[in-house]
């Protein structure tokens, strides 16, 4: 793609942290979807990490070929991160999926969406610290779902509380202000020098 015949959308690559089974990120992964498949100017693609082989013991520094979802995080041009909290950080499986890979996140933007008693706030923040080294940007607006168990209506599915979809939009109008000008940096000043 050059910047002459980029039409507006972009792609947006949502990351499923959590993988345990059952797990409450089905229910909010599938919010999510129906949300963001709503969004006129994004093409959605849900990355779960319970479907993708990612061994630890085969993590080279600077990512790997062989990753089974390198193609598709490469094809993003943005990121959210539906992460619970695991003891006050974000999971292994979140940890892990970053470090396999390195070029696919630079210069692109990401948001979460963090879930867990407090919200995930702590997960979220250390993930901010991760991303510089990737040359990824986070963005400032975030959706923290604190509680989110207590929001599951009888055949399970999330209720989101009051204000959650509206920080969701909020989040994603601002990722996508990010993704558009790191796109145009992508296509024009990283042209051949990456
Ligand atoms: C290993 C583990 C550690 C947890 N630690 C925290 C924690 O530090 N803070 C918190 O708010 N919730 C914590 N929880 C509760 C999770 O937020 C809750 O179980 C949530 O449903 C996990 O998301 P998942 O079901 O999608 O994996 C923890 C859960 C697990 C499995």
């Amino acid at each position: 793609m050059t910047e002459g015949n980029f039409d507006g959308r972009l792609r947006i690559a949502v990351v499923i942290g959590s993988v345990r089974k059952p797990r409450l990120a089905d229910p909010l992964a599938a919010w999510l979807e129906r949300e963001l498949t709503a969004i006129d100017w994004l093409d959605l693609d849900m990355i779960d990490l319970a479907a993708v082989s990612l061994p630890m013991h085969e993590l080279q520094p600077g990512g790997a070929a062989a990753s089974p979802v390198a193609g598709r995080l490469a094809d993003a041009d943005g990121f959210v991160f539906l992460t619970p909290e695991y003891n006050h950080s974000f999971p292994a499986p979140v940890k892990n999926v970053i470090d396999w890979h390195f070029t696919e996140w630079a210069y692109k933007p990401v948001a979460f969406v963090g879930y867990g008693a407090s919200g995930g706030i702590r997960a979220v923040e250390q993930l901010r610290t991760v991303f510089p080294e990737l040359r990824a940007t986070t963005v400032r607006e975030s959706v923290l779902i604190p509680m989110a168990w207590e929001h599951l209506d009888a055949e399970g599915r999330f209720l989101p509380p009051p204000g959650t979809a509206q920080a969701l939009h909020a989040m994603m109008s601002e990722l996508g202000t990010w993704a558009r000008a790191l796109l145009s940096l992508r296509l024009t000043d990283l042209a051949g020098r990456r």
